[in-house]
């Protein structure tokens, strides 16, 4: 189903791809909840090669490999031969001579996964690089927003927050608008980049605006990794002009969905009442990722056995 060797973002894929990908992870999800996994990676290895910290994305793909049968090895960059002048080429090399079958990768730089795609006979995961993409975070939305809506197409997806340093925001855009969503964004100027409407987001100016109407409501977080400050006053201002609370939700449509991809700043971006209430399915995200990630390995390793 998957024509390919990597996963370096949505920008790359076509809709029918997708849409292949969220049915297994459906099949995934089943199997997830019985506990009933197919042990179909056995005699596969899977290396995570994290530049940047996770708690998610890396425990997730190490979980998704391992209910499939997979041998699992994390790399913690900050111990490893990185820290020695090593190349992430030499690095990537190094891994394949061990041969291992996928590498899923973060990198603080763009591209970083491209470049190790490019030189390695293992397949690429792409598990956020710089400001580019987040490929599998994205996936998962679309995942959990299929799975508890019924459909994509069609929807008004509302994202707010630091737009411009986040590369979730970037592989959602792909994303949905390839499935037929349309995508609302608000942030503060400061975050708000400015060719974002010619890739096809709706860009709002009030909170209100993007929220009205809207089926899902995405918040995110404040990248301070990744900007140099001065963007916003205080927290607190920012929570109060651009973060999302109860009373906002009442422009949504009454059934409408809370997604973040994590880790969230409790009573920035979303209130905790946000967070933790009936219409918040952060937590649901998280298993969904599992699913999508078990999905991707499923379907590369076909792709694998019958090309490579
Ligand atoms: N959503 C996400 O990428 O979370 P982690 O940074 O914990 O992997």
């Amino acid at each position: 189903m998957l024509q390919r060797k990597d996963l370096l973002g949505l920008k790359d894929l076509s809709a029918e791809e997708i849409y292949g990908i969220l049915d297994v992870a459906r099949e995934m999800k089943r199997q997830l909840d019985c506990k009933k996994t197919e042990r179909i990676l056995a005699d596969k290895a899977l290396v995570t090669l994290f530049y940047e910290n996770s708690t998610r994305t890396r425990s997730s793909f190490e979980l998704a490999a391992k209910y499939l049968g997979a041998s699992v090895v994390n790399i913690s960059v900050a111990t490893s031969s990185v820290q020695k002048g090593e190349t992430l080429i030499d690095t990537g090399k190094n891994l394949d001579a061990m041969k291992v079958d996928f590498i899923v990768i973060r990198h603080q730089m763009a591209g970083a996964p491209k470049l190790l795609a490019e030189n390695v006979g293992a397949s690429v995961l792409n598990g956020g690089d710089g400001m580019h993409e987040h490929p599998t975070q994205a996936l998962l939305d679309m995942c959990t927003l299929r799975e508890k809506l019924g459909k994509i197409e069609g929807l008004k997806v509302a994202i707010l927050g630091d737009i411009k340093h986040s590369r979730v925001a970037m592989s959602n855009l792909f994303g949905l608008k390839k499935l037929g969503a349309e995508v609302y964004m608000y942030a503060p100027a400061t975050m708000m980049p400015k060719e974002i409407e010619r890739l096809g987001a709706h860009v709002c100016k009030s909170r209100e605006e993007a929220i009205e109407g809207a089926d899902a409501v995405m918040g995110l977080r404040i990248q301070l990794e990744r900007q140099n400050g001065g963007l916003f006053p205080s927290l607190s201002e920012y929570s109060r002009y651009y973060g999302v609370n109860d009373g906002l939700l009442k422009y949504a449509k009454k059934n409408v969905l809370i997604l973040h991809p994590g880790p969230v700043n409790r009573g920035v971006e979303l209130t905790p009442q946000v967070i933790d209430g009936e219409k918040s399915v952060i937590l649901e995200q998280v298993t969904y990722g599992v699913a999508v990630r078990m999905a991707l390995l499923k379907l590369f390793n076909e792709y694998r056995e019958n090309n490579l």
